[in-house]
């Protein structure tokens, strides 16, 4: 379990900014938090259900449904003790219903349901890539964003995960153009595949991260998906041809060739990411630019940005690791912004595997 405090669990009561109970369960992470209006984040605790994943190589919908279950209520529970919220402080329950595994999704929201009718407080329904749009404004006392939300419009956020990987224009709340995605695996789903063939087990991202420190880039080559070719993405090439290469390798070999490997083929995935933002921030005068998703914990991506920081004109957010992941932080934000602007649900929001049409606009390709 990991837990992160913020500040004082009183003094947001005193302020006039509204609170949040954040519920997230879309995929394998059960996460809450109590987010204020302000971005603040008064508290993010989760619980990580990686270890029981892992021997089976992959997320299993019911392992990972069964688990939320066991875990939400808790963490609901110690989440409120500890920071002596009561329902009386809370005015608005946020809670992720899509996309996402449906029956992950459900745990999440019979509890945002039945909470909402027990404590008569008003529920909203969270689009969880929203969230991930919004994670680089959340704050608190050793991250603050360098621009502000309202006025950090129009926003360019590439947001890149195991399930994601989007290139976004934000104009506003609720006005998001989608100029990018992937036509095939995420990067994240590509590193972790390659990952997996390398023995690293599941989710191997961060580890393939930690080998190709030590190795050599540039020892091998795989192709790029959609190298300029507009802001779509592709990375099933790219895995296809890396796993061919560790097919023509005995276990001896891929061992002592793991760094270069592990080097080579992150290479190829973050210098498409890389070159996509660029791309993207050439096509139009961006306020500000922030990179958001697990991948995001990638060294040489945060290495990439930090340059970029440097030299841009314009404010590179690069949030905290424990915004990036999925956490309930962000879908406090994101549940709070839509509140305020007058959105709310009822007893009927229900679990969607797929985003609503309308919450994206897709730019013409
Ligand atoms: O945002 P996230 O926690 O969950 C999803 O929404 O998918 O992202 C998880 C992804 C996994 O693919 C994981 O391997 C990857 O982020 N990841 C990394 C690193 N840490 C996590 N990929 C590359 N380098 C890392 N350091
Ligand atoms: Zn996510």
């Amino acid at each position: 379990m990991s837990e992160s405090s913020n500040i004082s669990p009183i003094s947001h009561i005193k302020s006039s900014f509204k609170l949040t109970l954040a519920i997230e369960t879309s995929c394998d992470d059960t996460s809450v938090a109590l987010v204020r209006s302000d971005g603040e984040v008064i508290y993010l605790l989760s619980s990580n259900q990686d270890l029981l994943h892992l021997p089976y190589g992959g997320v299993v919908p019911e392992i990972a449904s069964r688990n939320h279950t066991l875990s939400l209520l808790p963490l609901i529970d110690h989440l409120l003790k500890l920071n002596n919220i009561t329902s009386d402080n809370i005015d608005v329950i946020s809670v992720t219903n899509r996309p996402g595994l449906v029956g992950s999704l459900l745990v999440g929201l019979v509890t945002a349901k039945t909470l909402s009718v027990l404590w008569k407080t008003p529920i909203i329904g969270v689009n969880h890539l929203e969230g991930h749009l919004l994670a680089p404004w959340l704050k608190d006392e050793k991250y603050r964003p360098q621009i502000e939300l309202q006025k950090a419009f129009p926003s360019l956020v590439l947001a890149v995960s195991g399930g994601h990987t989007h290139l976004c224009e934000i104009n506003g709340i609720g006005q998001y153009k989608i100029l990018g995605q992937t036509v095939d695996d995420a990067a994240g789903e590509a590193l972790d595949k390659f990952a997996k063939e390398l023995g690293l087990g599941f989710p191997g991202g961060a580890k393939l991260d930690q080998w190709a420190r030590q190795g050599d880039p540039t020892a091998y080559q795989f192709p790029k998906g959609l190298k300029n070719q507009g802001l779509n993405f592709s990375f099933s090439g790219t895995k296809a041809s890396g796993l061919r290469q560790l097919e023509k390798m005995s276990t001896e070999e891929i061992n002592f060739e793991i760094h270069n490997l592990s080097a080579s083929f992150e290479k190829d995935v973050i210098d498409v990411l890389y070159e996509k933002l660029e791309l993207a921030m050439s096509l139009k005068p961006y306020k500000s630019v922030a990179i958001t998703g697990g991948v995001s914990a990638n060294t040489y991506l945060r290495l990439k940005a930090d340059q970029l920081s440097k030299s841009s004109k314009i404010p590179v957010l690069i949030p905290p690791l424990k915004y990036c992941t999925d956490n309930a932080a962000m879908i406090g934000l994101a549940g709070l912004m839509n509140f305020i602007n007058g959105k709310v649900d009822d007893q009927s929001l229900a679990p969607r595997p797929r985003s609503y049409d309308s919450d994206f606009i897709v730019s013409a390709k």
